[in-house]
């Protein structure tokens, strides 16, 4: 057995990064792919020198054709399960920095359907639901509207369910046994869904009827869907989608990664200022037992979930983290400083997303696409014209 799982749909235990590589067959985000970003970019975002997003896929193909003038659109997307935690931003960030670096659209996808179909106790009016409540948290981060398209599958269903057909012809039902490990209890929805999560990687060169290259940024968790749309896209004329992939922000206990479903180890973007407080002075740290012991023996932040909260995502100057983990490992920093640190530093960003949310609520318009069917309409028309 291994000691961690990650799938689309699991994801537990302590995860070996490198293994995943080789198991996956992605490819490590090395010192030379990382000048070139740096040539094109001019700056390297820290979620790259840290080697939070640490592994690609032809990555280095989509560079050289935009260096040709052939340039990528971006690709991501979200479940929408239940509220957003700090995990998922993390990915959106970077995709963020990549539109605005590359001046380039970005198509979002929101897959109420899929939540619907493999999540037992959510209905299909709530995942639809959250589709528009989580639109919220991607808005406020601030994406151009003029360059992206938000979409939930239930409102694009025609379109998806068009082009999916193509590509669900070309997987068989041992494929999908293979790559997601689902068995004969799956319901049929389960076994279909992946063709649907594929088609934002054509739906460009759909529209503008030539290929485009796609490059989509996610955690490492989803790449068994694009594996296998890189099978199936060539066979049907289009270019294989590019990928860049980034570790899981943990848990704030010991081990897994931040996980909605278990609420007090995860810190929404909805929290207050005192849930924030609550649950990082209950992380799980590399601390010692006591104040005496820390300053004689010094703390482990190779261990520590406040630590590793720091340098994911709240402590991006380097000088400044290199400051928190010597002085860690000195015993001269101890724990409860650096939990208020990161307590208020998440309650800044928190703070100005909340903010953001609530003016999100007013710009749904400028983001979201939807097939307006009035089947009632319709029928009125036919029976009309008869
Ligand atoms: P979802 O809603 O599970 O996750 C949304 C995005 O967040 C990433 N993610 C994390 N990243 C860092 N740390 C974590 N703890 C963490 N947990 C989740 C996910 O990898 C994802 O990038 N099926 C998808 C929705 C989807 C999608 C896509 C995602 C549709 N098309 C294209 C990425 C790219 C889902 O349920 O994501």
């Amino acid at each position: 057995m291994p000691d961690f799982i990650v799938t689309p749909w699991e994801v537990s235990g302590e995860i070996d990064y490198e293994q995943i590589i080789k198991e996956f067959g992605i490819e490590p985000i090395d010192e030379k792919l990382l000048f070139y970003i740096k040539e094109i970019t001019k700056e390297i975002h820290p979620f790259l020198r840290r080697k939070i997003f640490f592994a690609h896929r032809d990555f280095k193909w989509i560079l050289d054709e935009y260096e040709k003038g052939n340039p990528f659109y971006l690709y991501t997307g979200r479940g929408p399960s239940g509220n957003v935690h700090l995990g998922h931003v993390m990915p959106w960030l970077f995709t963020k920095w990549l539109q605005d670096k590359f001046d380039v659209e970005l198509w979002f996808q929101l897959t109420d359907d899929e939540k619907f179909l493999f999540n037992q106790s959510l209905t299909y009016e709530e995942a639809y639901k959250y589709s528009y409540d989580n639109a919220l948290d991607i808005i406020a981060l601030g994406f151009d509207p003029k360059k992206t398209y938000l979409f939930s599958d239930i409102d694009l269903s025609g379109t998806l369910y068009r082009n999916a057909l193509k590509i669900a012809k070309k997987i068989t039902f041992s494929t999908i046994k293979a790559t997601f490990g689902l068995d004969n209890s799956a319901n049929i929805g389960q076994i279909f869904y992946t063709s649907i999560q594929t088609v934002p990687a054509i739906i460009k060169s759909i529209i503008d009827e030539k290929n485009v290259p796609c490059l989509i940024p996610h955690a490492v968790d989803q790449d068994p869907h694009f594996r296998l749309s890189r099978d199936v896209l060539p066979k049907l004329g289009y270019y294989k989608p590019a990928s860049i992939q980034c570790i899981f922000l943990p848990s704030l206990q010991q081990g897994g990664k931040m996980s909605a479903s278990i609420e007090t180890t995860a810190i929404f973007t909805q929290d207050s200022p005192k849930d924030v407080k609550k649950k990082v002075n209950n992380a799980f740290t590399g601390g010692q037992a006591n104040a005496k012991l820390q300053r004689e023996l010094g703390g482990d932040p190779s261990v520590c979930s406040v630590f590793k909260y720091h340098f994911m995502l709240f402590t991006l100057d380097d000088d400044e983290i290199r400051n928190i983990e010597s002085r860690c490992r000195g015993g001269d920093l101890l724990c409860g400083e650096c939990k208020n640190n990161l307590i208020q530093k998440i309650n800044s960003f928190l703070k100005k997303h909340q903010e953001e949310r609530e003016k999100a609520k007013d710009k749904l318009d400028s983001f979201l696409i939807k097939e307006k069917i009035d089947l009632k309409a319709m029928i009125r028309e036919k029976l009309k014209r008869l």
